[in-house]
């Protein structure tokens, strides 16, 4: 006989020895079908003082992301990315606040959200990966414990299971040997191990929009493309839209599918990447083009060492736009991303 009150059929990854606490926001976590929008941003504004006036660190921005869209916000230091990037997460610290704006996720109010509220959704539903693993890591917490600190903090289960999922977290992004790993403290690790470890954390609870804030500063290059390896493989298990802070408009050709351009604390354009690619409008999107471009070059050399440099040129340059857009495709139809393994 059918039971009168039949569980909800959890979605896909929930771990069955768990239920997540009552969320203080009540956003769905089920499977919706693709391109749905998730998160709304209008009129976002935020400043911090000023020697006089204050400095309007973001003035004109307005985005929306939608599910599984992974989307590129590029400009030079200082633009507000940064800034954007935390208030879209409520992490904008005093002095510095929000003067104007609403943050919507699947259509509910962020900004006007208690901490305690926010909490709930970050880690749980968007998670953050910063730049430096080193500062945002405890350097007295063993990694496993504070892997298995954010499996606690969202969701009642015994101090064994939250262990046990930290392990899995931790192979899940390409650690190796993580029972014995699980043990060492950040200082201990790689830089990009360390990094991985952020990724681990960030997509724990299976979030839907995970917010990367210039991730792969730092990094040299071969241990870049493993981390972006790491992070899309991630994307790809998750289900997770992506917002990827970076100045690099070239890791936005090879990774996102959309790209809004800052300048000045303000979104001046923004387009799909093979847009911004064939026909960028904004003078200053033209420069970070013609920047990625020239960058382009030489980093393919070298990654085909099996092709003489001068046919790699030809044979790249003009298509390297395009190739990224089809590696794309290829990933979000569930294929790999080619690329030549180091
Ligand atoms: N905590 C802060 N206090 C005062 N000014 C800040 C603070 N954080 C950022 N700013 C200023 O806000 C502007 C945008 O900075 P940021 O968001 O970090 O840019 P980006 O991430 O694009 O480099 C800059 O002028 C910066 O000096
Ligand atoms: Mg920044």
């Amino acid at each position: 006989m059918a039971d009168p009150t039949p569980a909800p059929t959890p979605p896909e990854g929930t771990p069955p020895e768990g239920t997540p606490p009552d969320p203080p926001i009540a956003v769905p976590h089920t499977a919706r079908p693709p391109g749905e929008v998730l998160l709304e941003v209008d009129g976002l504004q935020v400043e911090y003082p000023g020697e006089g006036d204050p400095i309007r660190a973001v003035r004109t921005f307005d985005l929306v992301i939608r599910e599984r869209e992974l989307v590129g916000l590029v400009g030079e230091s200082g633009s507000g990315k940064s800034t954007a990037a935390l208030a879209l997460m409520g992490l904008v610290r005093p002095p510095g606040r929000v003067t104007a704006g609403h943050v919507r996720l699947r259509g509910q109010d962020l900004l006007g959200r208690s901490d305690a509220q926010l909490r709930g959704v970050r880690g749980r539903e968007i998670g953050l990966i910063t730049q430096d693993a080193r500062a945002a890591l405890n350097p007295l917490v063993r990694i496993g414990d504070q892997v298995a600190n954010v499996v606690r903090a969202h969701a009642r289960v015994d101090g064994t299971t939250a262990r046990r999922r930290a392990v899995e977290a931790l192979r899940a992004v390409g650690i190796p040997d993580p029972e014995r790993r699980v043990r060492a403290y950040p200082h201990e690790l790689s830089g990009g191990m360390a990094q991985r470890v952020l990724i681990a954390i960030a997509t724990v609870h299976d979030p839907v929009l995970l917010i990367a804030d210039e991730p792969t500063t730092g990094l040299d290059v071969t241990v870049q493309a493993q981390f972006l390896d790491t992070l899309q493989r991630r994307v790809q298990a998750t289900d997770a839209a992506v917002l990827f802070v970076t100045h690099d408009l070239g890791i936005v050709a090879q990774y996102c599918d959309r790209v809004a351009v800052m300048l000045q604390g303000e979104i001046v354009e923004q387009a799909d990447v093979r847009t911004i690619f064939s026909a960028p409008s904004h003078p200053y999107t033209r420069e970070l083009v013609g920047l990625a471009r020239d960058r382009d070059v030489p980093e393919r050399r070298r990654r085909d060492r099996s092709m003489p440099s001068s046919q790699a040129e030809v044979a790249e340059t003009p298509r390297s736009s395009a190739e990224a857009a089809e590696a794309r495709s290829t990933r979000r139809a569930g294929g790999r991303l080619a690329r030549t393994e180091p």
